[in-house]
């Protein structure tokens, strides 16, 4: 991108795209019109319902595109949590459970709290069991342990296709081979993924797959589940109708039409080279950082496996909280930590690739997107060493 991004001029340098992404001002030309003169109602049989109807219409077809689906089989949703929500739960509670069994799930560790939690639902309310499979120190999940954990019991396997903190990228397609050889279907959360590296859903195998507005230029508030043809799905909201019946309430339909246009742009941008343009950065970044820090970076995840824009790092002898604090005028971004209740806590996520909570409350969360410049990098990873404490 040439111009810069209004929302960027000025102000600090922007490396948390995972967390979210600046609305591309071509989403926002998109919508306007569904935010002024075409305010119809999708369901309305006249011609002002008509003309909303097709612009929710042309961005599933988009939407589909991107992920190499057929255009029947998106659902637009209000969140990604809302998505993973209702493949999870709305795919597990589709089947029957046989008479004094227990339906069994399985997700893997390092998942979004929103699947963990859609999970720990069905385990609370519905008497599913869960299985949560390990990773290994990269991040990954093993499909023979995936092989080992599925029982006659088990309906459904939700695992990421890439990870928000540290960008690993699991083996997805293979982990469809081993659930579908056993008659389980597989739901991927791909809200780090889309836009950023090719998501085929017929290369992966998935039946189910989870995408989201926010991290790929749309706004925040709409996401869409893909549903392959085969698979049943009991809706969380009923209604209207909606969405073939698995999501009541009237569309969003601005930032449907957003979310089309996103979906567009990002497919020229894949095919314009922009995976290989951000994983050039990436590595421009950590390598300034290990010239500037000799011998206190380390890289957390999967060194090869891993999305093109995403990079977390430990600093040796810098909690990264107080770092990101002292750095907040030059550059944002993530720790690899939260305050709760006053105190520093680890990720989940670090915590699960086995990272002693020391370590990994120095892990900090680059990521870079559309507008992130080499100058940015170079300007970032200034700011970062020069509050880097010196190692005692
Ligand atoms: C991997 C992943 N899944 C799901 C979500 C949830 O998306 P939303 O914020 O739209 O609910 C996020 C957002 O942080 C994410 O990174």
């Amino acid at each position: 991108m040439t111009s810069p991004h209004p929302g960027l001029k000025g102000r600090p340098v922007y490396l948390d795209y995972n967390a979210t992404t600046p609305v591309d001002p071509r989403v926002v030309e998109a919508m306007a019109e569904y935010l002024s003169v075409a305010f119809g109602n999708p369901s309305s049989a006249h011609s002002y319902g008509a003309a909303a109807a097709a612009a929710v219409e042309a961005a599933r077809a988009d939407v589909a595109a991107l992920l190499g689906a057929a255009a029947g089989r998106v659902v637009f949703t209000g969140s990604g949590s809302e998505a993973d929500a209702l493949a999870i739960r709305g795919a597990a509670l589709a089947v029957p459970a046989p008479p004094g069994r227990r339906r069994h799930v399985i997700t893997q560790a390092t998942e979004h709290p929103a699947v963990l939690a859609a999970c720990a639902d069905l385990a609370e309310l519905h008497d599913v069991d869960v299985t949560v499979l390990p990773v290994d120190g990269d991040g990954l999940v093993d499909p023979r342990d995936l092989a080992e954990a599925i029982t006659g019991r088990t309906v459904l396997i939700s695992v990421m296709h890439a990870n928000n903190e540290t960008g690993t990228i699991q083996p997805v397609a293979q982990i469809t081979r081993v659930a579908h050889e056993r008659g389980v279907l597989v739901h991927c959360d791909a809200a780090q993924s889309v836009g950023k590296i090719g998501v085929d859903v017929a290369e992966l195998g998935v039946d189910l797959l989870t995408l989201v507005g926010h991290k790929m230029y749309a706004p925040k508030g709409v996401a869409a589940l893909y549903v392959a043809d085969s698979v049943r799905l009991r809706p969380l909201v009923g209604g209207g109708g909606q969405e073939f019946g698995l999501r009541a309430g009237t569309e969003n339909v601005a930032s449907i039409v957003g979310l089309g246009r996103a979906a567009q742009l990002a497919a020229e941008a894949l095919a314009d080279g922009e995976s290989d343009r951000l994983s050039a950065l990436r590595d421009r970044l950590q390598h300034d950082l290990e010239s500037l820090l000799p011998d206190r970076v380390h890289l957390n995840g999967h060194p090869t496996l891993r999305l093109p824009n995403t990079l977390n790092v430990r600093i040796d002898g810098a909690p990264a909280l107080g770092l990101l604090d002292a750095a907040s005028g030059g550059v944002a971004a993530s720790a690899g930590s939260a305050c709760h209740a006053g105190a520093a806590a680890p990720s989940p996520v670090l915590t699960a690739m086995r990272l002693p909570p020391e370590q990994a409350l120095t892990a900090i969360r680059l990521s870079g997107g559309r507008w992130t410049s080499a100058q940015e990098v170079d300007d970032a990873a200034m700011s970062i060493a020069r509050v880097a404490a010196p190692r005692e």
